[in-house]
């Protein structure tokens, strides 16, 4: 694989979570935006508003698939029929690349519908991979895989959460959409230093990055995705950027919205680093959708 397969990303620039409350705002106004990412679950349906929004917005917007229930890590197979709507879907969208979590949640065709973590054990790192290998196969797109935010830990694991991550990709031949909150979070509920997660992580496979706001709490900390950007989390930003260079960057928003206009102020500041990365030789990846 060529080092920098995914740095044809990272003029995607910065990005907002295409959400209910905005729909309105954003067809009416057309803010500039350099691309939306939305939930690939909330559209994988065959017609109605959600769909029919899409549709306006790709027609203004670069737009690029998330997903939360592929269960890359979980001991079932793979569910032909969500591979095949959501591929369907990729088509009406043109995203360049699927993202995903790396958790399981599903066991004999039963859905937690919650990222689960996953022991970090050489077993787990060879049927992940094999998972989204044939995800990326079925879908005819790059994968990135997202670190998930977590509350427990398996006392099996043989390696760390990011040889882990290191190991799965690799083997899978896929990207890493790194959350750095998700470290952050992570980090301060298992006592490890989140700035070691950042340094150890393989660059030339970042090909995205997701920045959001927590809760603290007394003795954890939880991945609630309704408050600003905390300053260590911005710490754990600059210093991916410092040694991945321009990735695209996303802002996630999920509860307590905020006005369109003060969340998307919030995503630009990762801008403060994004300008002095260096930029990707390669193009970004064709896009029928111009930004607006
Ligand atoms: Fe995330």
């Amino acid at each position: 694989m060529p080092a920098n397969r995914f740095n044809g990303f990272t003029q995607y620039g910065v990005g907002v979570g295409l959400r209910i409350p905005h729909y309105d705002e954003i067809l009416s106004r057309r803010p500039v935006v350099d691309w939306f990412e939305i939930i690939s679950e909330n559209y994988m349906v065959d017609g109605g508003n959600a769909l029919a929004t899409l549709d306006r917005i790709l027609e203004q917007y670069r737009v690029v698939q998330h997903g939360v229930s592929l269960y890359f890590g979980s001991a079932q197979r793979l569910n032909d029929d969500h591979l095949r709507r959501l591929k369907a879907l990729t088509r009406r969208t043109g995203t360049p690349w699927v993202s995903d979590h790396l958790c399981w949640g599903s066991v004999d065709g039963t859905y937690s519908h919650d990222l689960l973590p996953l022991p970090y054990t050489w077993e787990a790192v060879e049927r992940t991979a094999q998972q989204i290998r044939h995800a990326q196969q079925e879908l005819e797109l790059p994968i990135l895989v997202e670190n998930v935010s977590s509350y427990a830990e398996f006392h099996d694991s043989e390696m760390t959460e990011w040889e882990f991550l290191n190991e799965v990709v690799e083997r899978a031949d896929c990207g890493i959409l790194l959350d750095v909150n998700n470290i952050y979070v992570s980090s301060w509920n298992h006592d490890f230093d989140p700035m070691t997660y950042v340094n150890a992580i393989d660059p030339a496979r970042v090909g995205q990055i997701h920045i959001a706001g927590h809760s603290r709490f007394e003795k954890y900390r939880l991945d609630t995705h309704d408050h600003p950007v905390l300053d260590p989390v911005w710490k754990l930003y600059a210093r991916a950027i410092e040694r991945v260079g321009h990735t695209a960057t996303l802002l996630e928003w999920d509860d307590r919205i905020p006005p369109f206009d003060e969340l998307h102020s919030e995503a630009l500041k990762a801008n403060r680093w994004l300008a002095s990365a260096p930029q990707s030789p390669i193009a970004a990846p064709e896009n029928r959708h111009a930004a607006a």
